[in-house]
């Protein structure tokens, strides 16, 4: 069976009852989520100023929060079964990469711009998986920053949220990635994929033909071990791409900025390498707007066509794929009522993101996973996205 989300409301309830049971009682406890996101197309592209356009999923990290009258931060992750407690603006002492590190370091960043004046009870759980390229961290950190500001009173600008979430995952957790996964944790829509141009932040919100086909997400088990190292070479790659351009034209400040033809005239010289990472970038850039305008048309199979294209993009030229994303992406597209399929995020691992007729969609994923587990011996997790949901408080329901 596919993994499924459940329901909203019932999580707020239950974590309201674990919080009580935890401090003594739930009295002003106040629940809010955001949910992990799933890219359709434009990978890589972010943090060269270019397109992308994610979906968030129908899963989220919730977070059951209420203040306290002296300086304590207590930190409760159900996930890990783990508690930190912390005085008002320190950071806790744990590894980067670690859940209280990413919590303690919007709360860090909000006392230093006075939206965080008091300490706090804070009980966290989170149903995106962990490791599979959905953005749980995004979903995480988003969730945190917008339960001070629902608790606060005072609205944030949720474009400078977005910001701030990178800057924790640049500055305390030491990947340079790019402002996607916060953004459309923060400012994704139900029923829609967002498209941002990631220099100007400028966005639009795309209905999604969600009566007429299935997202589903077949998670390859491959964990991105090795993502951080890689991440952050890939980054270093296209600086020194947009350095030979700069020589040609010294008004580029990104990959954004070179247009397929100043590519085509001037990409001699360049190692093959950084050629090919810059030749994805600039592709793919053109194939976001092309498949916007498809999907727009409510033309599925053209959009279909760019998301293939895109996967090819991805493991030739910009080499983030693995043999079991290939072979996941080849036996989809493969089978009758797949509009398209590719990996999605950052790579080395995780999902494939496919565009399924929405009657085909359970004859799919039984295919797939019957299939993968033949070729890998392991099984593959689905996750099928009929819905998805968009951040903010879950109120209390008196029914
Ligand atoms: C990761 C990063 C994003 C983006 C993708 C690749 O998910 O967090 O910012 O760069 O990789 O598109």
């Amino acid at each position: 069976m596919p993994d499924h989300s459940t329901n909203g409301a019932a999580i707020a309830a239950a974590l309201r009852e674990t919080f009580a049971a935890w401090r003594g009682d739930a009295e002003g406890v106040q629940v809010v989520r955001a949910p992990g996101r799933v890219n359709l197309i434009g990978e890589h592209t972010d943090y060269n100023d270019g397109f992308v356009l994610p979906m968030t999923l129908d899963r989220a990290v919730y977070v059951a929060l209420r203040a306290r009258s002296d300086d304590r931060l207590r930190l409760r992750s159900l996930n890990f079964d783990e508690e930190v407690v912390l005085r008002l603006g320190k950071l806790p002492e744990t590894p980067p990469a670690h859940w209280a590190t990413y919590v303690g370091g919007v709360l860090c960043e909000l006392h230093r711009r006075g939206e965080v004046t008091s300490g706090m009870e804070m009980l966290l759980f989170g149903e995106v998986p962990l490791g599979a390229g959905l953005s749980s961290s995004a979903a995480l950190t988003v969730a945190v920053a917008v339960a001070v500001e629902n608790l606060t009173g005072s609205p944030r600008d949720p474009a400078e949220t977005a910001r701030l979430c990178r800057h924790v995952e640049h500055t305390y957790v030491g990947v340079q990635c790019g402002i996607m996964d916060p953004f459309v944790a923060r400012l994704g829509r139900a029923g829609h994929a967002l498209f941002l141009d990631c220099r100007s932040l400028d966005y639009r919100h795309v209905p999604l033909p969600l009566d007429q086909a299935s997202i589903v997400l077949v998670d390859s088990g491959v964990k991105r071990q090795l993502a951080g190292s890689k991440y952050n070479e890939r980054r270093a790659e296209c600086a020194e791409a947009v350095a030979h351009f700069q020589q040609h034209d010294p008004s580029i400040q990104a990959l954004r900025d070179v247009s397929p033809a100043l590519f085509e005239q001037k990409k001699e010289g360049l190692p093959d390498v950084i050629r090919r990472r810059a030749q994805h970038v600039i592709e793919e850039n053109a194939r976001v707007e092309e498949a916007v305008r498809r999907l727009e048309a409510g033309d599925l199979q053209g959009f279909g066509a760019c998301m293939n294209q895109s996967h090819e993009s991805l493991r030739d030229l910009y080499e983030v794929s693995c043999p079991e994303l290939d072979f996941l992406v080849e036996s989809a597209r493969q089978t009758p009522g797949v509009f398209g399929a590719r990996m999605t995020g950052g790579g080395f691992g995780g999902c494939t993101v496919n565009l399924v007729e929405k009657l085909s969609a359970e004859g799919f994923w039984l295919d797939m996973v019957d299939q993968y587990e033949k070729r890998f011996e392991r099984e593959a997790t689905v996750y099928l996205v009929e819905e998805n949901v968009e951040a903010g408080a879950i109120k209390r329901s008196f029914s």
